[in-house]
């Protein structure tokens, strides 16, 4: 089929837009739909006009790969406003997603129905630009200015039925769509025709309103550019004519559309999505995964056996004693709980992912289960212990994987009867909220157990990156150099605090110090001290010298700052400044922007360490650990997109 066919049923033609994989707005699909326009408005035959897509989406915006392109006529914005003008009063008929320029497309059309499993939304901030066809102009006409603030400058999508609510759909239809558009237009065509939503008039606010929303806007954008920029273009909307507000956005959408920001966030979208789908295992068959075991419930077993449960997997939970096995099952429940408190799982819900946990203290139950997760203590011999007892209960063809976060995981599986079905799945605290996933192969493990990882990871909504063996494999390495970049340059003299709030500046929620007083500074110290009695030349750090001193962070009331009982807000603390006061030399007076650079160029630097010795596949993979496991500012693109392409 081409990319655009009409069907006239009776006096209703449809237009059926079909540009897989998601109805992009190419220059191809906008000289298509001006091209139907013009005819349908000359088709006499014609009243009204049903817009609706083929495939599992109605249009997902402007096609991103053409941002890097010079625009090509007709502009999306003129195109909206043909429709907006035809003769005739289309219906858009939408289902899957209307985003960005689709529901620019959809705000064209004089009605817009969806069914009940749609979303729309404005997600363009997400991107580093602002709507460039009229969403910032059309949205307050149609929805409302408070509405319209949240749409365009967050960027979330809304369901059909609060589009309904708000007024951005006229009516929620049933699942045979196009059928249902034809009799909403055939209803429709007996009554008087509402404005063309140019033609409506728009909400206005007094300066300090303005003043408050852009106070609010700056603050959650964190440095964020478009955020800021998409309030100003709804300004614009509320205060000037439409000619003039649709001007002012085209010319803030194509200014930032060539930004340093924009340049990132497309990046980090498109690797985003080629990530869970590694051309490399693309012809690999996978095994299908229908139930799971999770060894041992504590932090990392318990958010596993419920992001396990989360995508409707029953999972069988294995702790050493009953009395670790009820603490196991209570952490898992307490994740549960905390979902209903939060407002984001029902009561039922939750009781019934908590009824698909089973717990035992024998393996014996493990003969069926697809895939077992190991996430007991970080020692080589209980690991191996545990692994010895899976492979003489397991299925030959169960997949099983350890959560290690250090250990070599060739050495946990030693012996092990058919490794090729053996991983290293690596998740991240609090695993059931954090995205990242990197998946450790050993030189054994067969393609069709790596690839059986990322569907894995797809079917719980992970970020899955595939990472070599090596000491903390991807991230934890990337983060040790990071802590130690951050000591060195306080043994110059840098304040503890002046390096923190660079990286804040730089768009961290936290920096490197007041991260470890909230994670705990014994972790790692324990890990150094391990590694120190195996025989190994660790050097003393600074966080050493403070878990020495019984400063191990905000648990015991100090780490790298004094807390208050009860408050989180870190204090410069003399006693560390006392106790660390023989180990600094100098008095560096590096200004905010120096630490930052300094610091992620340290990152990157590991990072490139990282590839050229084959820990990671690519670039990307590398700054898609950074933003879905270390908080590295996703509008930064990552620390080698950063490298890359920004630092001067
Ligand atoms: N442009 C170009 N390609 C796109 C695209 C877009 N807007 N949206 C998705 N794609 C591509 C993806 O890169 C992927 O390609 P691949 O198969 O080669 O890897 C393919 O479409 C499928 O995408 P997903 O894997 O994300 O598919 P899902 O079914 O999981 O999700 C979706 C579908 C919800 C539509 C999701 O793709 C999405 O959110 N897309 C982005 C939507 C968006 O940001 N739109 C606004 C664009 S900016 C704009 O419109 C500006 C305007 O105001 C002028
Ligand atoms: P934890 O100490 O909270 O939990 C370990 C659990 O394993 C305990 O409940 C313990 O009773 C149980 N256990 C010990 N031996 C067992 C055995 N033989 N059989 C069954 N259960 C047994 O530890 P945590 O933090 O959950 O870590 C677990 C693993 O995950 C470690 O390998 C760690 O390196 C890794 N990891 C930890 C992260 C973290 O942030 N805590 C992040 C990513 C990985």
């Amino acid at each position: 089929m081409s990319i655009l066919a009409i069907e006239n049923h009776g006096n209703i033609a449809v237009v059926t837009v079909d540009n897989p994989p998601v109805n992009a707005l190419s220059h191809a699909l906008r000289e298509a739909l001006w091209n139907a326009a013009e005819r349908l408005d000359a088709d006499s035959g014609v009243e009204a006009v049903v817009l609706h897509c083929a495939g599992r989406t109605f249009i997902a915006g402007a096609d991103v790969s053409e941002f890097s392109k010079p625009p090509m006529p007709p502009h999306l914005p003129d195109l909206v406003t043909r429709i907006e003008q035809a003769k005739k009063p289309w219906v858009a008929a939408i289902h899957g997603s209307a985003l960005g320029g689709g529901l620019e497309v959809a705000m064209g059309c004089r009605f817009r129905v969806a069914v009940k499993s749609a979303s729309l939304g404005l997600p363009e901030v997400t991107l580093g630009i602002v709507p460039g066809a009229s969403g910032t102009v059309r949205t307050p006409r149609l929805v409302g200015l408070a509405n319209a603030v949240e749409m365009v400058t967050i960027g979330k999508p809304v369901k059909a039925p609060k589009a309904l609510e708000i007024g951005l759909i006229d009516a929620v239809v049933g699942d045979d769509l196009v059928a249902e558009a034809i009799s909403f237009a055939q209803k429709a065509l007996g009554q008087p025709l509402p404005l063309p939503i140019s033609g409506r008039p728009v909400e206005k606010l007094g300066e300090a309103e303005w003043q408050k929303l852009e106070a609010d806007v700056k603050k959650r954008a964190k440095g964020e550019v478009a955020p800021v920029r998409a309030l100003a273009c709804l300004r614009k909307a509320s205060e000037s004519d439409f000619v003039s507000a649709m001007a002012f956005e085209r010319e803030t959408f194509l200014e930032l559309r060539g930004s340093e920001q924009a340049a990132a966030l497309r990046a980090v979208f498109f690797a985003e999505r080629a990530a869970p789908r590694p051309a490399r295992y693309k012809d690999v068959e996978t095994r299908a995964i229908h139930s799971a075991a999770v060894i041992g419930g504590g932090t990392m077993g318990a958010g596993i056996a419920a992001t396990l449960r989360d995508a409707g997997l029953p999972v069988i939970l294995i702790e050493r004693d009953e009395e670790a096995l009820a603490r196991g099952l209570a952490n898992i429940k307490g994740i549960f709980d905390g979902g209903v408190k939060r407002g984001k799982l029902t009561e039922e819900a939750a009781a019934d992912r908590m009824a698909g946990v089973t717990g035992s203290t024998s393996y014996d139950s493990l003969g069926d289960v697809d895939l077992v997760i190991e996430a007991v203590f970080e020692e080589i011999g209980v690991k191996r212990d545990v692994f010895a007892r899976l492979g003489k209960v397991c299925r030959e063809d169960a997949i099983l994987a350890t959560n290690t976060s250090y250990l070599d995981p060739r050495l946990i599986v030693e012996g092990l009867p058919n490794p090729s079905r053996f991983i290293g799945l690596h998740f991240f605290s609090p695993a059931n909220i954090m995205r990242l996933l990197e998946i450790v192969p050993t030189p054994e493990s067969a393609k069709e157990t790596i690839a059986t990882g990322f569907a894995l990871a797809r079917q719980l909504g992970k970020m899955p990156v595939e990472a070599g063996i090596c000491e903390g494999f991807i991230g934890n390495r990337i983060l040790k150099r990071y802590r130690a970049a951050a000591e060195a340059l306080v043994r110059q003299g840098v304040a503890i605090a002046d390096v923190d709030a660079a990286m804040r500046r730089f768009g961290f929620a936290m920096g490197p110090f007041e991260a470890q007083d909230l994670g705990g500074l014994d972790i790692a110290f324990l890990q150094r001290e391990g590694a120190r009695a195996a025989g190994q030349d660790v050097p003393e750090t600074l966080g050493d010298i403070l878990v020495r001193a019984g400063r191990k962070g905000q648990k015991t009331s100090g780490g790298w700052y004094d807390y208050v009982p009860g408050n989180r807000t870190p204090q410069p603390s003399p006693a560390v400044a006392e106790l660390l006061a023989p180990h600094i030399q100098g008095s560096s007076s590096m200004t905010l922007d120096e630490i930052s650079e300094h610091l992620v160029s340290e990152m990157a630097a590991e990072g490139e360490a990282i590839l050229a010795e084959g820990i990671a596949q690519q670039a990307s993979d590398i700054d898609l650990v950074e933003i879905h496991g270390y908080g590295f500012p996703r509008w930064r693109g990552g620390p080698m997109h950063w490298k890359a392409h920004v630092k001067k």
